[in-house]
């Protein structure tokens, strides 16, 4: 499937859903939903309840007649229904009705790398379910690239790094194609899930899900790199005794513990650089690496593949949003006219 970027620029517009957040642009009017990917429904009467950002809130605090969903996992839809009522509450119905008023709606959605048809189908019939008569599907490799600037039309090797929730992405683009590519399924959730688990483990402490962004914070240039304090003192719950307790946390020891999903990344990359065209690779060592998706802030990365892979390592400058940006620019037909094939592999 061949998608031109004369297709996309006849879309009224575009949508990321993460496993972590869920992202639309709309032409025109720009970025105008980014929200945590969830949804919280009373299952007595299966109304909606929350969505985005309230209903993440709600997490872990909710009545036993109310669950929090996550209609997106591990990349890809696995609740239609529930992603689309979680979208139309997002948008607003403003929004919506501004949208309902074009004669034939078309959509663009962006799709992990390796999304097999099932997946593809589904961003397409949540979309459909929205209203879109149409939807183009763009690799999320390619429009973060986009994204984030990247000259992928050129004849000149770029790398890029996608840092999602529930998968890492890396790629080798030329010329407006994906050369190589590789999907890891670790991403922040897998680094997140290292932290608490660690805790537990050695300290028979639970922490809270909201707790593990202030350890990584405090593990800022610390963490990953063998400078600063040793310990940061942390909040949570004794898996014993079920009382509020907190304790120092070795901030080596984390690193450690983090270090397990992160080899699979580096192994990702590995992989990419020796199915990469010699001639390509040569570009690759004087221009590197870019990193995007919201897990490239996580402190110290970057570093940590700086030292691993010997090439230089950038993060993009809003590296989280990078790919809807690139589905916008995409849209408001702001880069090159070149055909694209986003989905070949
Ligand atoms: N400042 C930060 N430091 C560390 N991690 C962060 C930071 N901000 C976001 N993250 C992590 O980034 C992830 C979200 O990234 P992103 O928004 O790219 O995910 P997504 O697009 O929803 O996921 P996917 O593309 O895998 O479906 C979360 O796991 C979150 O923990
Ligand atoms: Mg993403």
């Amino acid at each position: 499937m061949t998608v031109s970027l004369d297709q996309l620029r006849r879309c009224h517009f575009a949508v990321d859903l993460g496993a972590a957040r869920t992202r639309v642009y709309v032409k025109g009017a720009g970025l105008v939903v980014d929200q945590p990917s969830a949804a919280a429904v009373n299952t007595r009467n299966g109304a909606l309840i929350a969505v985005g950002e309230l209903a993440e809130k709600m997490t872990g605090r909710t009545p036993s007649y109310i669950r929090v969903v996550r209609p997106v996992s591990g990349g890809t839809v696995v609740d239609i229904e529930m992603a689309q009522r979680m979208l139309r509450h997002l948008l607003g119905e403003r929004l919506r009705r501004k949208l309902r008023r074009k004669p034939r709606l078309r959509a663009a959605a962006c799709t992990p790398h390796d999304a097999d048809p099932l997946a593809q189908r589904a961003a397409i019939e949540t979309l459909v379910g929205l209203g879109a008569r149409r939807v183009e599907l763009v690799d999320t490799l390619v429009a973060a690239a986009v994204g984030c600037g990247l000259p992928v039309e050129q004849a000149e090797a770029s790398m890029i790094m996608v840092c999602g929730a529930a998968a890492t992405q890396i790629a080798v683009l030329s010329l407006g194609n994906i050369v190589t590519a590789e999907r890891v399924p670790v991403g922040g959730e897998a680094v997140d899930h290292a932290i608490v688990q660690h805790l537990r483990h050695e300290h028979a402490l639970m922490l809270p899900s909201q707790s593990v962004r202030p350890l990584q914070v405090a593990l800022s240039g610390n963490g990953l790199t063998p400078h600063g304090p040793a310990a940061t003192e942390i909040q949570g719950r004794d898996v014993a005794t079920g009382l509020a307790r907190s304790v120092l946390v070795d901030t080596a020891a984390v690193r450690i513990a983090i270090q397990t999903p992160l080899t699979a990344v580096l192994d990702g990359i590995g992989k990419v650089l020796r199915d990469c065209p010699p001639d390509l690779v040569a570009d690759l060592a004087d221009r590197g690496i870019m990193m995007v998706g919201g897990s490239a802030l996580l402190p110290g990365l970057d570093q940590m593949l700086r030292q691993a892979t010997g090439m230089p390592v950038h993060i993009a400058e809003r590296p989280d949003i990078c790919a809807v940006q690139g589905l916008g620019a995409m849209l408001e037909g702001r880069i090159q006219p070149l055909v694209l094939n986003p989905l070949a592999a």
